[in-house]
């Protein structure tokens, strides 16, 4: 029942997800991920073939500013001010929710009051286990 207030396109893997995660059992409150109001409580299911998929977007797409390493030295970045953020910063990605890199991933700079040469990705809003697992390899590039 703790799942009913998600994303109702969300709910067939929120329960599925059941599986490998507590996140709605047992009757507790699931961790509530839900900064800045919106449905933030993304729960899906991500096969290795999405993080393989979102390691690719990554090498591919965000690599063009913020480099492979995310430390934003990639290829064009060197005309970009301010420069591409250095993904890898510590300090940086905890300061961070994720609810604010599913919107500046997915909104673009502009729209959280960054740069707007950082580009929005807006197809990914109907991927939620692309965004997500796009989200785990950020994660993934801190140092
Ligand atoms: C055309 C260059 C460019 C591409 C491509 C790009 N970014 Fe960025 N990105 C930027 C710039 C420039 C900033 C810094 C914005 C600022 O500090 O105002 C940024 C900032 C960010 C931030 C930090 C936002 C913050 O609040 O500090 C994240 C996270 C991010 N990008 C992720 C990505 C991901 C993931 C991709 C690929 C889907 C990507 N970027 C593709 C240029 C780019």
């Amino acid at each position: 029942m703790n799942c009913r207030p998600r994303i109702r396109a969300s709910l067939l893997a929120s329960c599925l997800v059941l599986t490998v995660s507590s996140a709605c059992g047992g009757g507790e409150a699931p961790h509530s991920a839900a900064v800045g109001g919106s449905p933030a409580a993304v729960v899906v299911a991500i096969s290795d073939a999405d993080r393989a998929a979102a390691k690719q977007t990554f090498e591919t797409v965000c690599f063009t500013c913020h480099g492979v390493s995310g430390k934003g030295d990639g290829p064009g970045s060197a005309g970009l001010d301010p420069k591409p953020r250095d993904l890898s910063d510590k300090t940086w990605q905890a300061s961070i929710g994720d609810e604010h890199l599913r919107n500046v991933i997915t909104m673009g700079g502009a729209a959280v009051g960054k740069s707007p040469a950082m580009p929005p990705q807006p197809q990914l809003k109907g991927n939620p286990k692309q965004l997500e697992a796009l989200i785990q390899h950020v994660r993934g590039l801190a140092r």
